[in-house]
């Protein structure tokens, strides 16, 4: 560790925090106007006895103080087994329990972290272990973050996995997470609504003068992904909602 530079080790591969850096066992990320609202929330979390989160340690220098959890977080999507993806339902049920009922949730189901894609997960030996980047958490409903893993951990265009097995894996990730019947019967609209929103965010960014945090292009080509991901769960929602049945 004495050899890490005092700025860090640059984390890259996020898609929207410039600046976070490794420090030894710390984790430096720039203050945004979340901060204070992730700083509570990791810090119920710990109280509450959720692991699968850092540690909030504190702030210095313009950055929040997280602690480093060692593993990979995975650069892109892909396909990932049964296992993997049950864990990952599990521990996003296991963060909203750890967060019903407090001040954070106000008058929401739960806090949801908003943005439970593989690339912020942390795998341990190939198992999903934690959760990080609560930059987008805040109060919501269940659904919304059970549809956005859904979306972001199963079901692609692209059909690596065939759409029959996509439609028996969001069922798996329904099922280990704990939906109810009639949850599972709007879980094909929540996803839709997350990937319309998703549109919406990426344009509103694009939307601005100017950003650091993508290129055009980037910002095009992920409104276009999430435009054709959209499509395709549209074109196909009959054998997914069967499969939710
Ligand atoms: N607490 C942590 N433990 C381990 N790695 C981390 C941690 N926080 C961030 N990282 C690494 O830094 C990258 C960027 O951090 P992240 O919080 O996801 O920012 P962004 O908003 O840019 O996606 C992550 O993809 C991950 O590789
Ligand atoms: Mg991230």
């Amino acid at each position: 560790m004495s050899q890490t530079p005092s700025e860090g080790v640059p984390l890259v591969g996020g898609r929207m925090a410039a600046g976070v850096a490794r420090v030894g066992d710390t984790v430096r990320r720039p203050v945004c106007g979340s901060s204070d609202f992730m700083a509570a929330l990791l810090e119920l979390l710990e109280e509450r006895g959720f692991s699968g989160a850092p540690r909030y340690l504190g702030r210095s220098d313009g950055a929040d103080l997280l602690s480093f959890i060692p593993g990979e977080v995975p650069a892109r999507f892909r396909p990932w087994s049964d296992a993997q993806v049950a864990a990952a339902a599990r521990m996003l049920r296991a963060m909203h329990d750890a967060t019903r009922g407090s001040v954070l949730a106000g008058r929401f189901e739960v806090v949801c972290h908003h943005d439970p894609g593989p690339n912020n997960v942390v795998f341990q030996d190939g198992v999903p272990t934690a959760f990080i980047d609560f930059a987008e958490a805040a109060p919501g409903s269940r659904l919304e973050d059970v549809a956005y893993m859904a979306w972001t951990w199963v079901v692609s265009s692209k059909q690596a996995r065939p759409l029959r097995d996509q439609a028996d894996q969001v069922r798996l990730l329904a099922e280990t997470y704990g939906l109810k019947a009639a949850e599972r019967r709007v879980l094909v609209d929540c996803i839709l609504e997350r990937q319309s929103r998703n549109v919406r965010f990426w344009a509103e960014i694009q939307a601005r003068p100017a950003t650091a945090i993508a290129t055009p292009e980037e910002l095009a080509d992920r409104i276009e992904w999430s435009r054709r991901e959209h499509a395709f769960v549209h074109a196909h929602r009959g054998i997914f909602d069967a499969a939710l049945a």
